[in-house]
C-alpha cells in the first residue's frame, strides 16, 4: 500500500517535471522563432529547421533547453526581439560584430547567463534593468555601438561574479560607480571604459581591487591617482586624455605593471623613484603633463613617451636641478604640488618670473603665494632658502604648524600666514619680524579644532598654551 503510494507519488512528479521541462522548452521555441523574426537572417543562414535546436551557431541541452547563440560577425542587420529574455537557461549569448539596432532589450533574470557580447553594432539604447538578477555573468562587452547615453546601472551590482566589463566608446556618461570595488566585485579583472563621456573622480572604493587591465582614457575624469597604489594587480593602466592632476603616487606595490599611460593630463610634482625602479614596466607616457624636478631617467628597457618640453622639468636633459629649484620644489611637496605653480615653474632657474618669486642679484628674497587655494603644510624648507625676506601665505586652506626652521631665516622681515587654519604655537622669531597669524582659529592651541576626517576629535588637549595670542608684531 505504502509502496504503490510512493510509486504514485514519483509518477506524478516526473511527469510533473516533465511536463514542466516541455513547457520550459515550448518557452524556448517561441523565444527562438521571435528572434529569428526580428534579426530576419538571410535563409542561407541555416535558421529554416522547425527546430531551433538544429539551427546553425545554437547549442541546446538534451532537453531541448538554448544555452548559446554564438553568431557574432555574421553581417546580421535586424533588431533583437525582447523574448530573448524568456530563453532562462542560456548562458553565451555572442552577437558581436554585426548591424543589429534598435534597442538592447532587458536581459533581466536569466540567470544562467555568463558571456554577453554585443559589441560593434548599431544598438541605440541599453535598459538600465539591463544587468538586473544576472547573477551568473562573468564577461560583459559592449564596445562601439551608438548607444543613447547612459550611466553604469545599480543592476550591475547584481553580477558580483563578473570577471571582465568592457564598454569602450559606448557613450557611458556620469561617475566610475564606486560599487565596482573589491567589496562586490571580487573577481574583476578587466575594466575597460574608454572613450566615454565620465567625470568626477577615481573613487577610494577601488583600493585593494585585483582589477589588471584599467581603461579610461580619453574623457573628463578629474582628482588625483592615489588610489593607484592600492591597486596591486594592475599589469595595464590607460589614463591618457582625461583632467586628471596631483603628484604621481608611490607605484612600489605594482609589481606587475607593464604599461603605464598618463600622458595628456595635468600631473605635477616629480617622476617617484618607485616608478623608475619597477622591473615590469615596459612602457609609460607621460608627455603633456605638468611634471616637475629633474628628467626621469627609466630603465633601457622602458619605452618611454615623454616630450620633455611639455612638462616642467628643470633641465631638458637628466640631471641635478638647481639648489633654489630643488628648495621650491620641497616648499610645492609640502603643497602637494599645486597645478598653478606647476604650470608656472618651469626651468632651472626661479628667478625668471616663477610665479610668487622674486629675487636680488639671483637670490629668492619674496615668496609670495598669497590666495593662491594652497593646502597641505609650510615646509621647514623655507628655512634653507638664507636670502628670503618676506614670506607671505596669507587666505589659503594651509594646515598644521609654523615651522621652527624659519625663525633661522637671518634676513626675514615679513612673516604673512593669517587666515589658514594652522595650529600650534608661533614659534619665537627675531623682535625685528613682523608675524601676522590673524584669521587662523587654532593658532597657539596644540591641535587643530577643524579636525580632518580620520585624524582625532577636537574634544580636549586644545586651549593650552598662548590661546588668543594670535597677532605678534615684535618691534
Ligand atoms: C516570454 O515570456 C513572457 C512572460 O512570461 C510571455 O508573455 C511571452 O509570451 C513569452 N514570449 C514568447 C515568444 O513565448
Ligand atoms: C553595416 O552596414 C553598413 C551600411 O549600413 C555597411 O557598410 C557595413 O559593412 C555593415 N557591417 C557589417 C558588419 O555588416
Ligand atoms: C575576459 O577577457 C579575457 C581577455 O580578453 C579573455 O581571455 C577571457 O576569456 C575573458 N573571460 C571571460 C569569462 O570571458
Ligand atoms: C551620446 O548620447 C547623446 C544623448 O543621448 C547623443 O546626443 C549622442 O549623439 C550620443 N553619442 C554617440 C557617439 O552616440
Ligand atoms: C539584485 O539587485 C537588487 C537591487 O538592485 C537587489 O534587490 C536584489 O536582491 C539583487 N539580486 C541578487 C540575486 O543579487
Ligand atoms: C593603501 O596602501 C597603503 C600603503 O601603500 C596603506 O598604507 C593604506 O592603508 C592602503 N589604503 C587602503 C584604503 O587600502
Ligand atoms: C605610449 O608610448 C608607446 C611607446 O612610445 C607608444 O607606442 C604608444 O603609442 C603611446 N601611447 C599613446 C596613447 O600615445
Ligand atoms: C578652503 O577650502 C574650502 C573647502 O574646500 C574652500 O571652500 C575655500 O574656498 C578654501 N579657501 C581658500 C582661501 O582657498
Ligand atoms: C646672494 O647671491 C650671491 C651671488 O649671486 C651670493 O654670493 C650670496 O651668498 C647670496 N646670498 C644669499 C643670502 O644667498
Amino acid at each position: 500500500m505504502k509502496k504503490r503510494r510512493t510509486f504514485l507519488l514519483f509518477s506524478f512528479t516526473f511527469l510533473l517535471l516533465l511536463s514542466l521541462s516541455k513547457a520550459d522548452s515550448d518557452g524556448d521555441l517561441s523565444a527562438m522563432l521571435s528572434l529569428k523574426k526580428s534579426l530576419n537572417p538571410p535563409s542561407s543562414f541555416g535558421w529554416s529547421d522547425p527546430d531551433p535546436c538544429k539551427w546553425t551557431h545554437i547549442v541546446c541541452t538534451g532537453t531541448k533547453r538554448v544555452t548559446r547563440i554564438q553568431i557574432g560577425h555574421s553581417g546580421l542587420q535586424g533588431t533583437l526581439s525582447p523574448d530573448l529574455r524568456n530563453l532562462s537557461e542560456l548562458e553565451r549569448l555572442e552577437l558581436q560584430w554585426n548591424n543589429i539596432s534598435g534597442p538592447v532589450p532587458s536581459l533581466s533574470g536569466l540567470a544562467s547567463l555568463q558571456v554577453l557580447m554585443l559589441s560593434n553594432n548599431n544598438f541605440d539604447s541599453i535598459p538600465s534593468d539591463v544587468f538586473q538578477g544576472l547573477t551568473s555573468l562573468q564577461s560583459v562587452e559592449i564596445d562601439n555601438n551608438p548607444f543613447k547615453s547612459w550611466e553604469i546601472p545599480e543592476s550591475l551590482r547584481n553580477a558580483s561574479a563578473l570577471q571582465n566589463f568592457s564598454a569602450n566608446s559606448a557613450n557611458v556618461s556620469g561617475s566610475l560607480p564606486g560599487f565596482l570595488g573589491p567589496d562586490e566585485f571580487p573577481g574583476l579583472s578587466i575594466l575597460h571604459l574608454a572613450f566615454n563621456n565620465l567625470e568626477g573622480e577615481l573613487p577610494m572604493s577601488l583600493a585593494g581591487s585585483q582589477v589588471q587591465s584599467l581603461w579610461l582614457n580619453g574623457q573628463k575624469l578629474t582628482g588625483d591617482i592615489t588610489v593607484l597604489q592600492n591597486m596591486t594587480g594592475l599589469k595595464e593602466v590607460w589614463l591618457h586624455s582625461n583632467k586628471f592632476s596631483g603628484p604621481l603616487p608611490d607605484f612600489s606595490g605594482l609589481k606587475e605593471l607593464e604599461s603605464l599611460s598618463l600622458r595628456d593630463n595635468s600631473f605635477t610634482g616629480p617622476v617617484p623613484a618607485s616608478l623608475l625602479s619597477l622591473e615590469s614596466l615596459k612602457v609609460v607616457n607621460l608627455t603633456n603633463n605638468h611634471l616637475q624636478g629633474p628628467v626621469p631617467v627609466f630603465k633601457s628597457s622602458v619605452s618611454v613617451d615623454l616630450d620633455k618640453d611639455s612638462n616642467s622639468f628643470c633641465l631638458s636633459s637628466p640631471g641635478e636641478c638647481d639648489p633654489r629649484v630643488k628648495s621650491l620644489l620641497l616648499i610645492a611637496s609640502s603643497f602637494d604640488y599645486p597645478p598653478r605653480l606647476a604650470e608656472s615653474w618651469k626651468g632651472n632657474d626661479p628667478c625668471t618670473n616663477w610665479i610668487g618669486i622674486a629675487c636680488s642679484n639671483g637670490n629668492i628674497t619674496v615668496i609670495s603665494l598669497e590666495k593662491m587655494e594652497l593646502t597641505g603644510t609650510i615646509s621647514p624648507e623655507f628655512g634653507a632658502i638664507k636670502s628670503l625676506q618676506r614670506i607671505i601665505l596669507g587666505i589659503n586652506n594651509l594646515t598644521g604648524m609654523i615651522p621652527q626652521e624659519l625663525t633661522t631665516l637671518p634676513n626675514l622681515k615679513t612673516l604673512d600666514v593669517s587666515s589658514n587654519k594652522l595650529f600650534g604655537k608661533v614659534p619665537g622669531f627675531r623682535s625685528n619680524v613682523v608675524v601676522n597669524t590673524n584669521g587662523n582659529p587654532d593658532i597657539g592651541k596644540d591641535k587643530s579644532s577643524l579636525s580632518s576626517p580620520g585624524s582625532s576629535s577636537p574634544s580636549g588637549g586644545s586651549g593650552s598654551g598662548i590661546n588668543g595670542d594670535h597677532h605678534h608684531h615684535h618691534h
